[in-house]
């Protein structure tokens, strides 16, 4: 009994990787496979990445560097979410042809639509070069040379552990991308912002594009005689369904995550940045709400940006609860407190978890200073584009970008005071009188009198305050609360862990490179006695249904199908009904940009296509906890059955590879 009790004891104060925890380098997956077949992987670490022989690698794109994608069929055929594909499918709509609206289905390779500026990038191979940069290779050289090996090349080195691996990254990118098709988003965005991070879940959140190639299958500028690109490998599709407890394997591309950072740094963020950001981005949204409420040209306009908002907003909110929940801060530092008493005695490691807290007091408040400046006076139009004030619409916006401009001044000089505040703004407070009356001026200058001085002074003023503010970071790039100084610590402070504790199968940060996540088909417990289970159907599209509501208002076509269940080969039973499956939840870790990553069965098949998180997962990105955390994805078998019964576009299921 006692030893039972200690053990349990002890594995709450570790944080050791657990079951389904990681994102894992796929040219170091051999590693994992001995667990990933215990759970029903069937495949091999060669399967999954391997530069001599074709591999799943080979079907994963980066979806125009933000997003994942993958290869479906062997002429180029490519499937991410249609919010990844949402500013594509904008770009190529208009009045006459509202693709967003009615969605878009080509109905021959002729009718397909060149989505100018997007690219895809295929990872040609990664390769460890810490021993060649301590040897004297400077990362350019290693760049330059790796570029240079082929039509369309580009390389990158990243740090792992905060450099203590490097490796270099080869991609071969192309920029010949058309759309094939894409549900109305009645059905690519079905529930909005309303469901976004939640579950139950019924979003067909997907969309269809092609590689295009020059003759040779080379990289290709746009031209019209350039043809499908032709794909080492591709993924079947398995149309069998799937189980709770089944296998997933999750292939693609995590943008961030920050699983070693110490107990300071989530307080920051769980007390202060979150809450802030939050706060002011709460305030956005009321006036532009109101804008949208009040008009409905306006409900339109302001309706992309309004999303691209309140999706960090409501993530943030998810994951403030989430640490609440976990005590992540708490039980970091007992943690730390734990290595630090190991590492009393060992010069390599004694002081540095103390070195890195009074970093942290240094850079705490510049970090806060640049998230206001970017929450703030960055959101503002310094000025307005020619295009939106010679807009009609630009009159009816006046009153909702006035008060935006005042929210954001009152904002910053609130949060940002003293020193730190930048002068002009000081001075022109003083001048005007208050924080809205200068508000009002400059507002006033932005619309109506953009080449005035004043305005491009501010805007100077404020990038010469980003530039100081990243110097004393001593960085280019400021993602997280991070400095240059920090990073050499948590390199030293992660090989401490490494040696102090063996149990933890430690994993790198995200950093948008290519990574492999393992786990299986879940629900979860939601509260006590509330158990959500991992799949939904079309019937749960039909009883959120509702012409009144933007967000639940589906398409005519999809309600007369159900009502005469004419489902095609994609009708199956489900608890007694016969429906079709819509979105099912999985325990990998995932993070933004894995947003369009295929869901893989332990056969390497296409079981789904992932895109969101749920609620609760949402602070997985610091801490992720197995029990609670999930990744949504959309079955494979609603995205056929909306391409083919609903889109009527089943002629380009035969150029995929199905499998019973
Ligand atoms: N939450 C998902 C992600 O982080 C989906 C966002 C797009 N959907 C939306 N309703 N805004 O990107
Ligand atoms: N929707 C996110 C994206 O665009 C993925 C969801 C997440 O953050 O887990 O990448």
């Amino acid at each position: 009994m006692k030893r039972t009790l200690l053990l349990v004891l002890c594995t709450l104060l570790a944080l050791p990787a657990l079951a389904d925890e990681g994102m894992w380098l796929p040219s170091l997956i051999q590693s994992r496979i001995k667990e990933m077949r215990a759970k029903g992987f069937r495949l091999s670490a060669e399967d999954i990445y391997s530069i001599n022989k074709a591999s799943m690698k080979d079907a994963v794109v980066s979806f125009g560097g933000f997003c994942t994608g993958e290869l479906i069929s062997d002429r180029g055929l490519v499937l991410t979410n249609h919010h990844c594909g949402y500013n594509a499918i904008q770009a190529l709509s208009s009045v006459d042809h509202d693709y967003l609206t009615y969605g878009f289905w080509a109905m021959s390779p002729a009718e397909e639509l060149p989505a100018e500026g997007l690219f895809v990038r295929f990872l040609v191979r990664m390769e460890e070069v810490t021993d060649r940069i301590a040897a004297g290779e400077t990362p350019d050289e290693i760049i330059a040379r790796a570029t240079a090996e082929g039509k369309g090349y580009r390389a990158s080195i990243e740090q792992m552990y905060y450099g203590n691996q490097q490796f270099l990254f080869v991609y071969r990118q192309y920029d010949d991308v058309r759309l094939v098709g894409t549900p109305p988003s009645s059905i690519g965005k079905f529930g909005g912002d309303t469901d976004n991070w939640i579950w139950p879940r019924h979003t067909g959140d997907f969309s269809l594009f092609r590689i295009y190639a020059g003759a040779d299958n080379e990289p290709a500028a746009y031209a019209p005689d350039n043809v499908p690109y032709r794909p080492r490998h591709h993924f079947p599709i398995d149309v069998s369904g799937i189980e709770e407890g089944d296998f997933t394997m999750i292939y693609g591309f995590p943008g961030s995550t920050q699983q070693y950072i110490l107990a300071d740094a989530v307080d920051y963020i769980q007390k202060c940045s979150d809450p802030v950001k939050i706060a002011i981005r709460t305030a956005r949204l009321d006036l532009m709400g109101a804008a949208q409420q009040s008009d409905p040209a306006l409900r339109i306009f302001y309706a992309a940006r309004h999303a691209i908002i309140a999706n960090p907003w409501k993530k943030w909110q998810g994951e403030v609860l989430g640490l609440e929940r976990l005590r992540t801060a708490e039980r970091k530092r007992a943690y730390e407190q734990a290595f630090e008493a190991w590492a009393a005695d060992k010069p390599a490691y004694r002081t540095v978890v103390a070195d890195m807290k009074q970093e942290y007091q240094r850079i705490i408040p510049i970090f806060f200073n640049l998230e206001v400046l970017s929450e703030t006076l960055g959101t503002l139009p310094m000025p307005y584009p020619t295009a939106e004030r010679e807009d009609p619409l630009f009159e009816a916006r006046r009153p909702t970008e006035r008060a935006l401009w005042q929210l954001a001044l009152n904002e910053y000089a609130e949060l940002c005071r003293g020193e730190r505040q930048l002068s002009a703004v000081r001075e022109g407070i003083a001048r005007w009188g208050s924080p809205d009356a200068y508000a009002d001026h400059l507002f006033t200058l932005a619309a109506d009198d953009p080449q005035q001085a004043e305005l491009a002074e501010l805007k100077q003023a404020i990038r010469t305050d980003i530039d100081t503010l990243r110097n004393q970071l001593g960085l280019k790039v400021v993602r997280n609360l991070h400095s240059a100084r920090l990073n050499d610590l948590y390199a030293v402070y992660l090989r401490g862990l490494q040696e102090w504790d063996r149990e933890r199968a430690f994993f790198p940060d995200a950093n948008s490179t290519l990574r492999v996540a393992y786990g299986s088909v879940a629900g979860y417990e939601y509260a006590d006695g509330e158990y959500h289970k991992p799949l939904t159907t079309l019937d749960g599209i039909i009883a959120k249904d509702d012409p009144t509501i933007y967000d639940y208002d589906i398409p005519q076509r999809l309600r007369d199908l159900y009502a005469s269940k004419e489902y095609g080969r994609w009708g199956t039973w489900i608890d007694g009904r016969y429906t079709v499956p819509v979105c099912f939840l999985a325990t990998n870790q995932t993070t933004g940009g894995n947003s369009g990553s295929p869901v893989l069965n332990g056969r390497g098949e296409l079981i789904g296509l992932n895109f969101d998180r749920t609620w609760r997962s949402t602070m997985s990105d610091l801490e992720f906890d197995p029990t609670i955390c999930r990744n949504i994805a959309v079955d494979i078998r609603y995205v056929l059955f909306v391409i083919d019964r609903v889109g009527g576009a089943g002629y380009l299921l035969d150029e995929m590879t199905l499998r019973k």
